[in-house]
């Protein structure tokens, strides 16, 4: 293998964004054959012994971490008296031979498809298995008849199953474009009715077959499309792969030296998280994400500002308010920029900054239905995932911890009550408490809410193993200084985890 600047090879191996990767050679965290490294140092990282805070960054010689895109009729067990063919025969005999033995991590029904993970490293499979690690699953769930807006609500709430009650965090239709993409994946190819996408944390057996079923509607093929922060995509049915260094650390951590059950090992990796931060319209997201943002030295962004500029290009271009592919199709000439203080709170559109019009009152009355089409959700989602992608960056929102980033380091939820909010603005624009205007403002909370929670994409929810930071009754001060400590803790768990 070719000589790579150190930084790259880190950076390659998904230890921390190339200018993390520098931070840490700086520190003096990285040593290379033993000696301390350098910055612009370049090494074989097939040959190097690199070390970052003491542990390799390869996987340990011996070990196989493989993504097969598993097709219908095949076991996923390893060995079954009734099956024909499980999953081992689909592993490349090379593979096989090097291995010594692989296993599936975890299971996917004989009739389900898509994303399966096979390994011979127990302590990796644990981890990405273990239920504290909660790795989200996103699945392609395709029904003989559309799902109504009941279903789907009773879906969301829960549905009693022997084990508990079982949830989705997200469910929306798929975009047409997802599952034109989907077809490469499957065989034989689907037809394109009849498509949702899924994501669930819990991972009980055929929990959403079971669920689809309780509310009536059988799943007529059901793809896994993702694990945490790897997608089935490029796979062809029965095709494996090998993971790369840095998907390995992603899904379930370095194989040497981790604790069963340990989360978020990129975390320290990166020394510095991705915080998702949610909660409903004027819980004070920004301001305190924000705030807490500078004093961590973390990016801040607020995800609003987003579907804010989307509406103000809208109206300014004219574009049908009731046209979810063609707003869609506008999210490219949106972009947040950084402010004085690192927070992504200026915002672009057209090219012209629009920081300051973003909350003006056009833009405030259409911006909700604007943010409630699927398609202009599915072309903002890569937006997002990418500003987030090189850590240390707390991002807020309605659905940052559900949908944009469900494998954040830390989720966080703002939670204030509708009357705390309301009051908050009626101090705020110096209202008269009993007229009607702060009336209005309760009433109009109220109905935000109602939209934010009530739509069928991205609904705002609290996100599954999300810390809930109340701040009813407290001061701005005070909440902010509990995020920062949230933080703190969360960083400080994951140098425990790993170490
Ligand atoms: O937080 P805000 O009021 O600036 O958000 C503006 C709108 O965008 C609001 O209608 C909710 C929506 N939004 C969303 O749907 N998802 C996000 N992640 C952020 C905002």
């Amino acid at each position: 293998m070719p000589e790579a600047r150190l930084q790259k090879v880190l950076a390659d191996a998904g230890v921390a964004s190339r200018r993390g990767a520098e931070a840490l050679i700086v520190a003096g965290r990285v040593t290379v054959d033993g000696a301390p490294a350098h910055l612009g140092e370049r090494v074989d990282p097939r040959a190097a012994r690199i070390l970052v805070d003491g542990r390799p960054l390869r996987a340990p010689a011996g070990h196989v971490y493989l993504a097969l895109n598993k097709p219908f009729g095949v076991t996923s067990t390893v060995r079954d008296r009734h099956a024909t063919r499980t999953v081992v025969d689909l592993v490349p005999p090379a593979v096989l031979a090097r291995a010594g033995r692989v296993y599936p991590v975890g299971r996917l029904d004989r009739d389900s498809e898509g994303l399966l993970l096979l390994t011979n490293d127990g302590d990796w499979s644990q981890r990405v298995a273990h239920p504290r690690h909660e790795l989200a699953r996103e699945y392609a769930v395709q029904v003989a008849v559309p799902l109504d807006g009941g279903r789907i609500a009773a879906l969301r709430q829960g549905i009693a199953l022997d084990e508990g009650v079982a949830r989705v965090d997200d469910i929306r239709p798929a975009t047409a474009a997802e599952t034109a993409k989907l077809a490469a994946s499957l065989a034989p190819p689907p037809s394109p009715e009849g498509w949702y996408r899924v994501t669930i944390a819990q991972g009980w057996r055929r929990q959403l077959r079971r669920m689809f079923a309780a509310v009536g509607v059988p799943v007529h093929r059901l793809v896994r499309v993702r694990i945490g922060s790897l997608w089935l995509a490029g796979l062809a049915p029965g095709e494996t792969r090998e993971l790369e260094p840095g998907e390995i650390r992603r899904l379930g951590g370095p194989s040497a030296g981790g604790t069963p059950g340990a989360t978020a090992p990129r975390a320290t990796a990166r020394a510095g998280l991705i915080v998702s931060l949610d909660g409903p319209a004027s819980s004070g997201k920004s301001t305190v994400g924000a705030a807490a943002a500078v004093r961590l030295g973390y990016r801040f962004c607020d995800t609003g500002l987003l579907y804010r500029a989307l509406t103000w290009v809208a109206l300014h271009r004219r574009t049908a308010l009731d046209d979810g592919d063609a707003l869609a199709a506008l999210v490219p000439e949106v972009a947040l920029a950084p402010d004085d203080h690192g927070g992504l709170t200026r915002v672009t559109a057209d090219g012209v900054d629009v920081t300051d019009a973003v909350h003006d009152t056009g833009v405030d009355r259409h911006v909700s239905q604007v943010a409630q089409y699927p398609a202009v959700r599915a072309a903002l989602q890569p937006v997002q995932r990418a500003i987030a992608a090189s850590g240390r960056i707390i991002m807020a929102g309605r659905d940052i911890g559900t949908a944009i980033l469900p494998d954040a380091d830390l989720k966080l939820y703002l939670d204030v009550s509708v009357e705390e909010r309301a009051s908050r603005r009626i101090a705020q624009r110096a209202l008269d408490p009993r007229g009607a205007s702060a009336v209005a403002v309760l009433a109009d909370l109220r109905r935000r809410d109602a939209l934010d929670s009530q739509r069928a994409v991205g609904p705002l929810r609290v996100p599954a193993g999300a810390v809930i930071v109340r701040s009813d009754g407290r001061s701005f001060d005070q909440t902010v200084r509990s995020v920062v400590a949230r933080v703190r803790a969360a960083e400080r768990a994951g140098a425990g985890r790993d170490g």
